[in-house]
């Protein structure tokens, strides 16, 4: 039986993707480690097989847990990360722990233990376009961070690869859009409209709301994930895009309309929506060219935004209580109730 440790798997995207494979592989074995940061949930990762599933409550950067349990695993699937760009903004500091050393610890044990490691990225590494710009972001793209997170970013790639090159470490490295869908922490854009929008609370949108991102449903980036590190090549980048760029208005008034109408809450309208000082450093616009996914492994995006956006809403819709436990901040509870027996 294969097994894989998850890195950060109690997060957003981390936890669909080992949904995602358990369905998928029913064989496998997985350990799934999180460090449970406040964006770290275990009810995303509620109710697994216990035959399958390991949960380790730890952290990358503690090289000596990683000697523990490393050994023994066919794979490692990185997702572990501080992600938010605006805390990398009020606070670098763990941006630079956890996502470059921590990514320097993972490689390390990875290359002793001789097992493959597959590293989740952002475009966020190759900085911003212009909005008329007719170019997309490729694998050549030079890498031009603009936020503390995307710079901590950019270096874990630059380790892999030097890993690689140095090391023979079989390794590879995807890059990916913005993603949305189901388990997403609400400091993030489109769950924060919902849930803003759900409390009657104002809706702040940076700068002039024009910024577009490259929306990527979080199913289908997990598909690319699952390819990408079976029948990837080593030493190999993929880009994953949804070839889904909106504005962020847009994305806004999209889920305000849908909300109102699904609902019938007059409350909830456009004038939820206040344009509020911009981000530092804000980058205007990020789009993917998934062309060379597309040849290599034959992915791409299935999921069209307006089917996707419907299917996140209702997840967010029909479990109002996941959202008020975050939004409360306290997950403590769970913590102890899932972790008592480890
Ligand atoms: P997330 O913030 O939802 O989850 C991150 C998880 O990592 C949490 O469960 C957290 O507890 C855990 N973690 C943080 N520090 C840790 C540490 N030191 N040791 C162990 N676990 C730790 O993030 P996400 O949105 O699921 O993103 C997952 C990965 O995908 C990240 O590497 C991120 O950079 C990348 N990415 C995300 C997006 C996106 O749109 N969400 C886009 C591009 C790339
Ligand atoms: P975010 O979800 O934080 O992702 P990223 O910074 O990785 O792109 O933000 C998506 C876009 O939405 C980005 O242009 C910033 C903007 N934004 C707002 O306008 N208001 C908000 O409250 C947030 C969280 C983001």
């Amino acid at each position: 039986m294969k097994k894989y440790l998850i890195t950060g798997c109690a997060g957003f995207i981390g936890s669909n993707f080992v949904h995602y494979m358990l369905k998928k592989y029913p064989e496998i074995l997985l350990v799934n480690l999180d460090k449970l940061t406040y964006a770290g949930n275990p009810q995303n990762i509620a109710g697994l097989p216990q035959s399958q599933v390991e949960l380790v409550q730890g952290d990358i950067c503690d090289a000596a847990l990683l000697e523990r349990i490393v050994p023994g695993h066919d794979s490692i699937v990185h997702f572990a990360a501080e992600s938010h760009n605006d805390n990398s903004i009020a606070n670098p500091e763990p941006f630079i722990t956890t996502n470059v050393e921590g990514t320097f610890h993972l490689l390390e044990a990875a290359r002793k233990h001789d097992v493959r490691f597959h590293h989740i990225s952002t475009d966020e590494v190759y900085g911003d376009l212009a909005l008329d710009d007719p170019c997309k972001f490729t694998e050549s793209t030079p890498y031009k961070p603009s936020s503390p997170y995307s710079a901590s970013k950019a270096a874990s790639d630059q380790l892999v690869r030097a890993w690689v090159r140095t090391y023979g470490l079989r390794a590879t490295i995807s890059n990916c859009s913005n993603n949305y869908g189901p388990k997403q922490h609400p400091e993030k854009l489109i769950p924060k409209i919902v849930s803003n929008a759900l409390a009657g609370k104002e809706i702040p949108i940076y700068g002039d709301g024009k910024n577009v991102r490259d929306w990527l449903y979080v199913l289908d980036h997990c598909k690319a994930i699952d390819l990408i590190f079976h029948r990837g090549r080593s030493g190999e980048t993929y880009n994953v895009g949804g070839h889904n760029e909106r504005p962020n208005i847009f994305i806004v008034k999209t889920i305000i309309e849908q909300l109102h109408d699904r609902l019938k809450d007059d409350g909830i309208s456009e004038e939820l929506i206040k344009h509020v000082a911009d981000r530092l450093g804000h980058d205007r616009r990020y789009g993917i060219d998934p062309t060379k996914i597309k040849n290599d492994l034959g992915w791409y995006p299935e999921t069209p935004f307006e089917k996707g956006i419907v299917l996140t809403i209702d997840w967010y819709l029909d479990h109002e209580e996941w959202m008020e436990h975050i939004t409360s901040g306290n997950y403590q509870k769970y913590y102890e109730e899932m972790y008592k027996n480890k």
